[in-house]
């Protein structure tokens, strides 16, 4: 099949969440499974240019309409973990994608409905005819309607869609009158079965838009995929997604196993696999004495938490789990920051009280090579989400042998089994787990943790050793999507006979 993947981030070169690693690894794994798979991109200012190789200037202009003008597009293509990508340039005076940022500006809305109406154009004037167009998250969600009710009248309707949803919280909502810009047509659009908002129904929600007229949608767990058919955990769009219920899946991603390989991981100080776990407790100390952690009992458990702190997250469970970790006798670090200002200015104060702690500390940053090395020293690795709709560090942490403390829900419950469950079989359980977002709830949990780290150790081993061998590639998951893609273009072509 051509697959072309249609997104606002991609690990390494612009990543800011999931969504990077996913568009990254999804397509690598489709690759893989022999499948032509390309990947269109806004040519952001602030992207790791370092990380595209043979990045070139096509000799093309792609004019894409805005705002009732046309405006010229200098397309760039370069390869990135081996996948052949196209960054989109636009020549707009709102120099969208020279932000210095990815997100969080005042015309989010028109950058991305701008960059979604431009991709469509270089596919349409390149004569590209992909089987399937996959985009992904509110910045992309205006494909499915542009592809259907502005590009299929001019013959380009060969394609099927498929939209993936990372979060439904972000849905993108914005008045009516601003999805005229790209092209698309209110009054045909701004309708209850189409894209009207559901609670606001002055507003336009692109999310719902994408649900509406894409082939396939998916979500990125299937216990996520039952919580946001729900009034709870719809955030507004459970009627719509039932609605559509029959073009509907939750897939559970996988992580990039060659960026995420202990044996092999070049910002560890010390390599090490399932049967070196030694090396694993010298990563330990080595992070222990970098950031200045005691190493007076070294039998004391570390327990660790890497994240941006947003509400989602559970930042007073975060909090809580360096206080009782403490009272248990454990060491805590934490890595993350917050886009909040006053989550991160909380952090900062409760990173100042610990200063000179010996056994806790708060990095209140992103860095990418010391989380490697703090995956490979954790013994534990908390993750107290009030919703989370796949999650990958509870998958890392267990390839890095560290066991997930995690709240039941969304990916982390088709991902955490606990190990004191009886109805669960013996050979899945790798974690701690609770149900209710508390602090009882959360200490329960790592209580069991400690108790089994310290009481056995040999038991404690052996769950280390079973965690390292659960196969979190993508191989499954890409089957997956082939299938769906497979299914859908068979009932296309069925429905045309
Ligand atoms: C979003 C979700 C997270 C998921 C990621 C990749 O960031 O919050 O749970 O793992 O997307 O799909």
């Amino acid at each position: 099949l051509h697959i072309v993947h249609i997104a606002a981030e991609m690990a390494p070169v612009a990543k800011v969440g999931g969504l990077g690693d996913v568009v990254s690894g999804l397509s690598k794994a489709l690759q893989k499974r022999g499948h032509l798979v390309e990947i269109i991109l806004p040519k952001y200012d602030c992207m790791n240019h370092d990380l595209i190789s043979d990045l070139k200037e096509l000799d093309m202009t792609v004019h894409s309409y805005f705002d009732g003008q046309q405006f010229g597009n200098k397309i760039w293509v370069g390869i990135v973990a081996g996948l052949p990508v196209y960054f989109i340039e636009p020549h707009h005076p709102g120099k969208f994608f020279w932000r210095g940022q990815y997100y969080g500006e005042h015309d989010d809305f028109k950058r991305f409905s701008f960059f979604s109406r431009a991709a469509l154009e270089l596919l349409f004037q390149s004569g590209k005819k992909p089987d399937i167009i996959h985009c992904h998250d509110w910045q992309t969600a205006f494909v499915p309607p542009l592809y259907w009710d502005v590009y299929s009248s001019k013959g380009f309707n060969s394609a099927r869609i498929c939209f993936t949803c990372h979060n439904f919280e972000y849905q993108g909502v914005s008045p009516a009158s601003e999805l005229a810009s790209c092209g698309l047509d209110v009054h045909h659009l701004h309708r209850p079965d189409r894209m009207q908002d559901n609670s606001s129904h002055e507003r336009i929600n692109p999310v719902k838009g994408a649900v509406v007229y894409s082939n396939i949608v998916t979500t990125v767990s299937p216990t996520y995929a039952q919580e946001v058919r729900t009034a709870e955990g719809g955030r507004g769009l459970h009627e719509t997604l039932n609605f559509h219920s029959r073009k509907f899946v939750g897939i559970l991603n996988g992580i990039d196993t060659d960026a995420w390989n202990p044996a092999t991981d070049s910002f560890l100080k010390y390599q090490y696999s399932a049967d070196d776990l030694q090396a694993k407790e010298e990563n330990k100390a080595a992070v222990r004495k970098h950031l200045g952690l005691s190493s007076a009992n070294a039998s004391q458990p570390l327990v660790c938490c890497i994240t941006r702190l947003v509400p989602q997250k559970g930042v007073h469970l975060i909090r809580h789990a360096i206080y009782q970790t403490l009272e248990l006798g454990g060491q805590f670090i934490l890595l993350g920051s917050s886009p909040v200002t006053h989550i991160q200015r909380e952090f900062e104060e409760i990173s100042n009280h610990f200063q000179n702690h010996p056994h806790v500390r708060l990095i209140l940053s992103y860095d990418d090579a010391l989380s490697h090395a703090i995956f490979a020293a954790s013994d534990m690795f908390v993750i107290p989400s009030i919703f989370e709709p796949c999650g990958l560090t509870q998958m890392i942490a267990m390839r890095y042998g560290s066991v997930p403390i995690a709240r039941r829900t969304g990916g982390l419950n088709d991902s955490v089994f606990d190990v004191d469950d009886d109805a669960i079989p013996v050979q899945v359980r790798n974690g701690f787990t609770f149900l209710v977002p508390d602090e009882q709830g959360l200490s329960g949990a790592m209580k069991r943790g400690f108790k089994l780290y310290m009481r056995n150790p040999d038991a404690w081993r052996d769950l280390v050793q079973k965690n390292m061998a659960i196969d979190f590639s993508w191989d499954s998951s890409s089957a997956q999507y082939e299938q769906l893609y497979e299914n859908s273009l068979a009932r296309a072509r069925k429905s045309s006979r």
